[in-house]
């Protein structure tokens, strides 16, 4: 009899500790993610929602002297820094790459010779560990970054207004759940991002010129030069006629010194009238569809004339506008990591098929 019973407890504890075993197992899902979408090759390490490292490698002296990213060189430094950047981020995580419950990797949009470099480096490397593979859209990477557990976040409330604007896109996205979104409107042409790049181009600002001018604006006059603003009919905006112009206008100066001389005013003004464009179409969009929260992600968030500008009108308006920390405005693997964390909670996981997207939808 007593044999019977100190069996019995025997396999009681035995469960229990099975059952606690588990919890904690399960509460420490360890995602490796991989950001190699453009020009910033990226590796990040969660657990649950909070990052434990995001490590980065630029690509910015590389491309300078063209003026802009050349994708067959960004898919070489991203052969070169992959393994650097992850080792990394495993590092100072204090993490082993045993240790790891899954690797979420950016499967697009974006540059497809970089994009396939992450691509197949997560691939291996979760055949090697066993473990699944997560492919998450960049473009929704920008808007979950909001949901990160860090002390300058405050995370919104389902449904929002995403807007991201970045060097590649300009999107405003009606965000029901973390992935059911609904894009609303889009640049027809050139993205916000590139309009900075091109227009500080021509002022002979180094690439990426978004920095440089938003620096540079601070001193400046807005309303010196008054450009065009373009207002399209529905939730789509356009930036190339304000880049063309602002172009042609720079052109047909007759003083050598006009951009020497006039440099602060011409980066105010042109900052001025690229944030006047998608102002009003975010003010166009919170009234028609009645939203009252605006979530703002990409590289072009960390603009201090677009934040000011939207804090105020939010402000005004009785909205909640939600900004990234400028840390996590340019191309990160956190927001990457964020998004896996999300999908791996759902087990929804992606195959070793999957390739990488140059076009990848919303
Ligand atoms: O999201 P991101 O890092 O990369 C893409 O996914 O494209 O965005 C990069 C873009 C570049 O065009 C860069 O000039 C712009 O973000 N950018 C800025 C600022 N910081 C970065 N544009 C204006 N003002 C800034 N402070
Ligand atoms: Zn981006």
């Amino acid at each position: 009899m007593i044999d019977k019973i100190l069996y019995l407890v025997l396999m009681l504890i035995v469960y229990f500790c099975n059952v606690i075993n588990n919890l904690i197992l399960s509460k420490k899902d360890i995602i490796l993610a991989i950001e190699s979408s453009c020009d910033d090759t990226a590796a990040a390490i969660l657990t649950g929602r909070k990052v434990l490292s995001n490590c980065i490698a630029n690509q910015n002296l590389i491309h300078r002297a063209y003026g802009g990213v050349v994708p067959e060189l960004a898919s070489r430094a991203h052969q070169s820094k992959i393994i650097p950047v992850v080792s990394q981020a495993l590092s100072k995580a204090k993490i082993d790459k045993k240790e790891l419950t899954a690797i979420a990797y950016t499967q697009g949009p974006g540059l497809l010779g970089s994009l396939l470099v992450g691509n197949a480096f997560a691939k291996s490397l979760a055949i090697a560990l066993d473990i699944p593979l997560i492919p998450i859209n960049h473009m929704i990477g920008h808007l979950l970054v909001h949901f990160i557990k860090d002390k300058n976040i405050k995370s919104p409330k389902f449904p929002f207004l995403g807007v991201t604007l970045s060097g590649g896109h300009t999107q405003l996205v009606l965000v029901k759940k973390y992935f059911e979104m609904e894009l609303i409107g889009a640049s027809i042409d050139d993205a916000i991002g590139e309009a900075f790049d091109k227009c500080g181009k021509k002022l002979g600002l180094s690439y990426p010129a978004g920095p440089k001018i938003d620096k540079l604006a601070k001193t400046g006059n807005s309303s010196r030069f008054p450009f065009p603003i373009c207002n399209l009919n529905g939730y789509n905006v356009s930036y190339s006629g304000i880049k063309t112009a602002f172009i042609n206008f720079i052109h047909n100066q007759k003083d050598p010194n006009f951009i020497s001389e006039n440099l602060s005013d011409l980066c105010a003004s042109l900052q001025f009238t690229l944030t006047q464009i998608i102002l009003k179409k975010i003010e166009k969009v919170v009234k028609d569809y009645r939203i009252n929260q605006i979530v703002i992600g990409g590289g072009v968030a960390a603009n201090s004339e677009i934040r000011d500008q939207l804090e105020s009108y939010a402000k005004s308006n009785g909205n909640k506008i939600f900004l990234p920390p400028l840390y996590y405005t340019t191309d990160n693997a956190a927001m990457i990591g964020i998004a896996g964390y999300y999908k791996l909670k759902q087990k929804n996981y992606g195959t070793l098929s999957e390739s990488a997207q140059a076009r990848l939808k919303l």
